[in-house]
């Protein structure tokens, strides 16, 4: 699986958007070490807070299914119609990575026209995580 292949699943997610109060669109593609791939898109709530981003989406629907090994992820965002030349994970997204992925975990922005790779520990370094607690 490439980096490009990624992206255009994650673009494919992206069609599923639920994203009536913003509508910005985002989708993400999440690569398993073993090969396999989640997607996820956005789906939002009347009452704002619910809702959940699609890279949250993507990793609780592996996770869910007793995935815990992750290679990469790619995501794609922007208003409805319209495709951004890249959307940053938000704060709280990075921080649900940084649970189950290490610093070199890939970060794949931008579009399937023009990728943009970088890697967790550059999106949020001196993270908190589990070793923080004990
Ligand atoms: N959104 C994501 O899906 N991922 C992000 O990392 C940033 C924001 C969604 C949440 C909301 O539905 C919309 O984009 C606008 O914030």
């Amino acid at each position: 699986m490439t980096d490009r292949e990624l992206m255009v699943l994650a673009e494919q997610a992206r069609e599923r958007s639920y994203s009536p109060y913003s509508h910005f669109c985002v989708g993400a593609a999440l690569l398993t070490k073993d090969g396999n791939v989640y997607t996820g898109c956005n789906i939002e709530n009347a009452a704002y807070t619910p809702t959940n981003c699609a890279e949250r989406t993507a990793f609780f629907k592996a996770v869910s299914e007793g995935e815990r090994d992750f290679e990469a992820i790619a995501i794609v965002g922007g208003k409805r119609g319209t495709v951004a030349p890249f959307c940053a994970p938000c704060g709280v997204c990075r921080q649900v990575m940084a649970e189950f992925c290490k610093e070199d975990f890939k970060v794949i922005l931008g579009n399937s026209a023009r990728l943009s790779v970088h890697s967790l520990g550059e999106l949020l370094p001196y993270s908190f995580t589990e070793s923080d607690l004990f």
